[in-house]
């Protein structure tokens, strides 16, 4: 079955997948068991594995995408990311003294969840698609497992489901900040150089149609500040000017600022 046509809706599970992880994904996310035969058709096929849950291209492609954070990217990052320096940090408004709780309302494969949860925030990741949020649940797992990874793991909760559902009234509860990164058509971030791997993921997500209605719900959920991630020269979210910017060599974060960013304090009374 592929994905391209039915988007998230089987899993081909290999030899010797473990029964209990094949009941909870199929149970969560709605998946049906198929055979492996799958994967002779092209498209997109999620795959069951001892080693976890791949995105594969099917028909002999070679396209594979799993969410790893001991390794590649997120583990070059943890290591020689810049810590406090980098953009998002500052973006945020991560601190030596203060790390923001964080709602990651477009989660996605959970890069960026992973770069704040090694910066020290908490984080509420939260991932619409059934396919990507049982990548991030595999891989958060497998990290889970990981003593180089653990302890930044378990600061980020995964929700599936849309992020405009959190409804934490409590003003106590609520996240200081709210990072937004939508998928768009016109996603000028690197383009040219998405490798195959990448437009896997785009393929089966494909644009998020309705991101600029995220921008008024992320304002009236966040206490201090919203955070969005566009491509360098990509139009601002909803084509509403942002406070501020920080710009990186191919992305650019505009920032809303509500209010300093700081741990909530009730009112006296
Ligand atoms: C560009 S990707 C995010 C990549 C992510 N920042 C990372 O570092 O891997 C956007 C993701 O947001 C998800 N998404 C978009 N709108 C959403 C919403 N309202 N609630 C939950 N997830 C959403 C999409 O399904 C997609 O997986």
């Amino acid at each position: 079955v592929s994905l391209g046509s039915q988007p998230g809706e089987s899993l081909v599970c290999l030899a010797d997948a473990p029964i209990d992880v094949v009941t909870s994904l199929t149970e969560r996310y709605g998946l049906l068991v198929v055979g492996n035969e799958h994967l002779t058709r092209p498209g997109f096929h999620l795959v069951l594995e001892p080693s976890g849950l791949f995105l594969q291209e099917g028909a002999g492609g070679k396209a594979r995408v799993q969410v790893d954070f001991a390794a590649g990217a997120n583990a070059h990052r943890r290591k020689f990311g810049g810590g406090l320096g980098q953009d998002i940090a500052k973006a945020v408004g991560v601190t030596g003294r203060f790390k923001p709780r964080v709602l990651d309302a477009t989660a996605g494969l959970g890069r960026d969840s992973f770069v704040l949860g090694s910066l020290g925030c908490s984080v509420l990741a939260c991932e619409r698609h059934p396919v990507v949020a049982a990548l991030l649940e595999d891989g958060l797992q497998r990290a889970a497992r990981d003593p180089d990874t653990a302890d930044i793991v378990g600061r980020i909760t995964l929700k599936f489901g849309p992020a405009t559902e959190f409804t934490e009234s409590d003003m106590a509860l609520r996240p200081e900040v709210v990072y937004l990164d939508p998928m768009f058509a016109d996603d000028a971030k690197g383009s040219a150089q998405v490798k195959k791997d990448m437009q896997a993921f785009r393929t089966l997500v494909g644009a998020d149609e309705d991101a600029d209605d995220l921008l008024d719900w992320a304002l009236s959920v966040a206490r201090c500040r919203v955070v969005i991630k566009r491509g360098r020269k990509a139009a601002p979210l909803g084509n509403r000017a942002a406070d501020y910017s920080i710009t990186g060599k191919s992305n650019r974060f505009d920032v809303f600022s509500l209010s300093k960013v700081a741990p909530y304090v009730p009112s006296p009374g």
